[in-house]
């Protein structure tokens, strides 16, 4: 019978220093293909404001909707580590606000982790989500759900400051309890001085290659959308192409009473 990853094997990825791999997925469909590809880890994240529901930033995702999409994954995936994204509001007011919606996502979309983003200010939380057996990932560098404060999506930590604030925060977070820490769009040097400072693994999104994991959005790694083109993204596929062309063909078919074949696709 197939189990489900726990903390203790992502751990022990990590200490074998093998890649950890991880992907978001948001339905039934694309978690049973995750499951099929045999990656570790799938995360419901806060980017589904993007991909799915078409907004510009990740900050109108309400936690229902990361619990409506977690409940579809678990569906179709029975191997992956499943983690879910705490989202913007969600846990910013208050440590009784984050507590009370991390236990959500916990105990109504079947995850068994939850992300936030931010540095050490949320070190108390995460200590109070630790106590309360909720693991937590953390998630530095360029946090999407700040992108107003940010001016927009650009690479964090350049600069000395900026690389010893980043470093501080990874600390806290991890001295706070998080397992895992996602590192995005920060230089290459930053975030292998960041996996090297820290007993926990990193996993990395436009963070280079010296992270113990890498993380892509799954519409953007199968090139489903080709106006996405961060310099950080490697398309695996052009499913656009692939789509597009299936989907045209289907209606030309239709159009020219070709499809249904009454022969083959009729009863
Ligand atoms: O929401 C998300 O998909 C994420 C990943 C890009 C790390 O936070």
């Amino acid at each position: 019978m197939t189990r489900r990853k726990t903390i203790r094997d992502i751990h022990r990825l990590y200490t074998d220093q093998t890649p950890i791999t991880m992907v978001t997925a948001y339905d039934f469909t694309f978690a049973r293909l995750v499951e099929k590809a045999d990656l570790d880890i799938i995360l419901i994240g806060d980017s589904l404001g993007n991909v799915i529901q078409g907004h510009d930033t990740t900050v109108p995702v309400e936690v229902d909707d990361i619990i409506y999409h977690t409940r579809a994954v678990m569906r179709g995936s029975h191997s992956a580590h499943i983690v879910a994204d705490l989202p913007f509001m969600s846990y910013q007011a208050s440590n009784d606000d984050g507590l009370r919606n991390a236990g959500r996502l916990l105990k109504e979309g079947g995850a068994q982790a939850v992300k936030l983003e931010g540095g050490e200010t949320l070190a108390p939380m995460i200590e109070r989500m630790t106590d309360a057996g909720i693991p937590t990932v953390g998630h530095l560098g360029l946090t999407p759900q700040s992108v107003h404060a940010f001016g927009g999506f650009r690479v964090q930590g350049r600069g000395d400051d900026a690389a010893r604030q980043l470093l501080a925060d990874a600390r806290a977070l991890e001295d706070a309890g998080i397992y895992l820490l996602v590192l995005e769009m920060v230089p290459t040097e930053l975030a292998q001085r960041v996996t090297e400072a820290l007993s926990i693994p990193t996993i990395g999104i436009g963070a280079g290659s010296k992270t113990s994991g890498q993380v892509l959005v799954i519409q953007d790694l199968l090139g489903m959308n080709s106006d996405f083109e961060p310099r950080f993204l490697k398309r695996y596929a052009n499913l656009e192409r692939t789509i597009v062309d299936a989907l045209s063909t289907y209606g030309d078919e239709v159009r020219q009473h070709h499809f249904p074949n009454d022969d083959e696709h009729a009863y």
